[in-house]
């Protein structure tokens, strides 16, 4: 039974991995990926959920419930090129330490560890190693029935129930890659950042999956982000978009993250933009995420919902000649707070 069941992910995996296929194209191997560790997992997708139900707030923001993070599935391109850009960061760990097993620390695993499975039908256990850590016992438990139903127990080096802001790495196993999408767009709310931190900080040398999230002010004519095409057109052009790029406003990396050692724990430095005067009113000023998950793999505008544009946080209208500065706002409630700080 498990052969067989292994076999089917290996299947699956192949499909994903096949990155002739674009992204966007692979719902149906995503809804397999998802069926599969559903019909072996605890936790099950209930279409009466109540959204919120299960969820904690914790001290760093949102943890979403054990079943909203098993829907995370059907953000297909999301879960496609995070699969992908993984095993792409695994093969290079290998190659650098081929003679260990390389070890992922994944945080916020979720019910059904589902970014990891597809690599574990690649490399061996001999090869790599993960430690499965959420804050929910409930997913933690559904996620070691479904690496027992695939017989892919041996590559569990450890289960962790605790809040990832909390986890102390064991010294003498420090992990090769950090994994974690706990994240939205424009990185509120959820604690992607303090957890990536408070992680990477113990474990400098590690890879981070993914390897950078930057949020960029833009300005942009939002009547011409998307185009319409007839149902029997056979004309798809992309978009032209109008946007006029203002500057990069936040950016999670490593490198970030080393630059941040004497900053607090209650908000994080970001950049500052000028409005152009005069603003025309076509024109919205908006902050675009981009997700580089690693190297060429990314997702960018609208390619999931952790990459949707949003309007700059700022309560009040935003005018020509206005310099806005922002900072980012750690702690229970997490994202990017912006401040007017001068007119020309
Ligand atoms: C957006 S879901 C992603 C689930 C899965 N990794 C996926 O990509 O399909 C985020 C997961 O991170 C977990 N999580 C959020 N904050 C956490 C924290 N501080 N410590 C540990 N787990 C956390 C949540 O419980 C949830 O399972």
């Amino acid at each position: 039974m498990r052969r067989l069941l292994f076999d089917r992910l290996s299947r699956i995996a192949e499909a994903i991995h096949d990155e002739r296929s674009p992204a966007y194209t692979l719902a149906t191997e995503i809804g397999s990926l998802a069926e599969l560790v559903r019909e072996h997992a605890s936790v099950r997708i209930e279409p009466t959920e109540v959204r919120g139900n299960g969820e904690s707030w914790t001290g760093d923001g949102l943890a979403l419930s054990p079943t909203m993070a098993g829907r995370c599935a059907d953000d297909f391109a999301r879960t496609v090129v995070f699969i992908r850009g993984l095993r792409r960061a695994i093969e290079e760990s290998r190659a650098f330490a081929p003679d260990r097993p390389t070890r992922i620390l994944y945080a916020g695993c979720g019910p059904y560890a589902l970014l990891v499975l597809p690599s574990l039908t690649l490399f061996g256990p001999d090869a790599l190693q993960v430690t499965l850590l959420d804050i929910h016992g409930e997913s933690i438990g559904s996620a070691r029935e479904v690496v027992d139903a695939l017989g892919l127990g041996e590559h569990v080096e450890r289960y962790e129930t605790i809040d990832a802001c909390r986890y102390r790495i064991p010294p003498e196993r420090p992990p090769d890659i950090i994994l974690s999408e706990t994240m939205n767009a424009c990185l509120a709310k959820e604690p992607q950042v303090s957890i990536a931190r408070h992680l990477h900080r113990q474990a400098p040398a590690a890879a981070l999956v993914p390897e950078s999230i930057r949020v960029d002010a833009y300005l942009v004519h939002v009547a011409k982000e998307f185009h319409f095409v007839e149902a029997d057109s056979v004309v798809d052009a992309a978009p032209e978009r109008d946007r006029v790029f203002l500057g990069r406003v936040f950016e999670l990396s490593a490198e970030t993250i080393a630059s941040w050692t004497a900053v607090g724990d209650e908000r994080l430095p970001a950049g500052a933009i000028r409005m152009p005067d005069p603003l025309e009113p076509h024109y919205t000023p908006m902050l675009l995420t981009e997700v580089v998950v690693h190297r060429d793999h990314v997702l960018r505008s609208y390619d999931s919902g952790l990459t949707i544009p949003k309007p700059i946080p700022h309560g009040g209208p935003i005018r020509g000649g206005e310099t806005l500065a922002f900072h980012y706002r750690l702690g229970a409630k997490p994202g990017l707070v912006c401040e007017i700080v001068g007119v020309e």
